[in-house]
């Protein structure tokens, strides 16, 4: 059989209290993982932990991801609880809502790049001296397709996932030779509670771009971020892999 093995890798899943973050979570739980979910939702937090597993097991930390204070102690809490850290998926983002960009509150510009762009940047540079303590790493980023194409009314949200792909770019290079991996993956629409922040025309145009003519899965996401945080996926880095059901062209 082909498994996914994760055992003794401590996974930190960042907006892992709900959507694609608690389904990565699951699906690296089912590989062997310990993981460490931050969320600034703690209620929700509390809630993803009583149903995913047992303390040592599952831990949590309540974390803004916009402050660097934050990150930093949630990543200290989460070293200290596990001894090591060897994963990293920046998962947790908002939309910001839908407006032309000569519309856009800078309000909202501002919060969506804070926590878009700035909290991963914040948590690559508090977690990436644990990875290279170990001599192994995965960094995984979610950013997507609005970052490759640019969705129209979305250009705060597209701008920080393009942006998050660079990251991605620049930091992979800086670790070519440390074995640690850098990677993002690019979704198009997937059902989750994010689409609340979109109007429905949004929705509705993003669905129209997608030639498989669905939403992506939550599972499918978690499948592909468990391959790349596995050892089996160690010549991909600085790479962006495709979720988009054909929607990208490049
Ligand atoms: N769902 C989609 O269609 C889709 C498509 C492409 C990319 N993505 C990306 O996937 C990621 C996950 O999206 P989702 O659909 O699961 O969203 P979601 O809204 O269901 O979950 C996001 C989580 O992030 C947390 N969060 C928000 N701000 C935070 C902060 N400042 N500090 C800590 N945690 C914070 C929220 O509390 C929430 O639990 C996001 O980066 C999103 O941009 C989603």
């Amino acid at each position: 059989m082909n498994q996914i093995d994760l055992r003794q890798r401590v996974a930190i899943i960042t907006g892992g209290a709900r959507g694609i973050g608690r389904c990565i979570a699951e699906r690296l739980l089912a590989s062997g993982a310990r993981v460490s979910l931050w969320d600034i939702d703690a209620s929700a937090l509390a809630q993803a932990a009583g149903e995913l597993g047992a303390p040592g097991v599952v831990h949590t930390v309540a974390v803004n991801l916009a402050d660097l204070a934050s990150v930093q102690a949630a990543t200290e809490v989460t070293a200290a609880a596990f001894g090591r850290i060897d994963i990293l998926v920046n998962n947790a983002g908002i939309t910001g809502g839908n407006a032309k960009t000569w519309e856009l509150d800078p309000a909202d510009w501002r919060r969506v790049m804070d926590i878009n762009l700035n909290g991963p940047f914040y948590c690559c540079r508090s977690v990436v001296p644990y990875l290279l303590k170990n001599g192994f790493g995965r960094i995984v980023n979610i950013a997507s397709i609005a970052g490759k194409e640019g969705n129209p009314n979305a250009a705060h949200y597209s701008a920080s996932k393009a942006a998050i792909i660079a990251l991605t770019k620049s930091l992979g290079k800086e670790l070519a030779t440390s074995n640690i991996t850098v990677n993002a993956i690019a979704p198009a629409v997937i059902a989750t509670d994010i689409l609340k922040q979109m109007t429905q025309s949004h929705i509705d145009y993003m669905l129209s771009k997608i030639p498989m003519a669905r939403f992506g899965k939550k599972e499918e996401a978690a499948a592909l971020v468990a391959w790349i945080c596995s050892e089996k996926c160690s010549f991909t880095t600085a790479a962006v892999f495709d979720l988009s059901g054909g929607r990208a062209t490049y």
